[in-house]
């Protein structure tokens, strides 16, 4: 057995029309609830058993949808804005219309960003007693030292109460641009930039490449996603 609900929620959910447009699809008779025509807006519907088709084609209702999107930069993680392009705005059939994204990446931070309306593995990864672990790449203007690699996993202070929790950081390229990736299990607004601040270094370039050991999908250019697969959702579930 499903959940119970109204067929225009249902429908709404799907992300069929406004609710003004989908109380006409019902008037209209082109919404079928097991073959016949539905013409009621609060009629139920169990999500499982019951099959609802619009104009004939059957809607696969999902309840949780899970995307890996590699965010561009330019955008916000954010489902609405008045000014900004969201990362809402890049997804053109999720099937859901009540998506979010998992936590947030600045707007000119690139990478994997996870979008689902599951709002209990959404709060699991990001819950910092979960200790996920988020892997940021990063170039860096200053030379990134051995010592910055001890202040990091000793718990660096960026102005707040309390320090960061003990960071990994891994040098790639030490110069005059650095290049390094770092993992961090919390998400402290610009907390990556400003841990670099705290050690006199500009954050020039930030990608996140993993979450939770899930990495980004390196057939996604910047702007495309995809769904989670089964074993990918699992994992996640596991881990948190
Ligand atoms: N840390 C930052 O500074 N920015 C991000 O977008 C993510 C982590």
């Amino acid at each position: 057995m499903g959940d119970r609900i109204r067929i225009d929620k249902y429908l709404s959910e799907m992300n069929m029309g406004t609710r003004s447009e989908i109380r006409e699809l019902i008037r209209r008779g082109r919404v079928s609830i097991n073959g016949i025509p539905c013409r009621k807006p609060d009629e139920k519907v169990d999500t499982d058993s019951d099959t609802v088709s619009l104009d004939g084609q059957k809607i696969n209702y999902e309840k949780y949808v899970y995307l890996m999107l590699n965010k561009p930069a330019g955008v916000v993680s954010a489902t609405t804005d008045n000014r900004e392009k969201t990362v809402i705005d890049l997804i053109k059939d999720s099937g859901r219309k009540d998506i979010f994204p998992v936590g947030r990446l600045d707007k000119d931070t690139e990478g994997l960003l996870i979008l689902t309306n599951d709002g209990r593995l959404a709060h699991n990864l990001l819950s910092p007693k979960k200790e996920v672990d988020k892997v940021y790449y990063a170039k860096v203007k200053g030379r990134v030292t051995e010592q910055d690699v001890n202040v990091f996993l000793s718990g660096i202070s960026i102005g707040e109460n309390e320090p960061c929790l003990p960071a990994r950081l891994e040098i790639l390229v030490s110069g005059d641009i650095s290049e390094v990736n770092l993992t961090i299990q919390e998400g402290k607004f610009h907390q990556v930039k400003r841990m670099f601040e705290a050690v006199g270094k500009k954050v020039i370039y930030l990608k996140r490449i993993s979450m939770g050991g899930l990495r980004l999908d390196p057939g996604l250019k910047p702007g495309d996603y995809r769904r989670l697969t089964k074993d990918e959702i699992e994992y996640l579930k596991n881990i948190t």
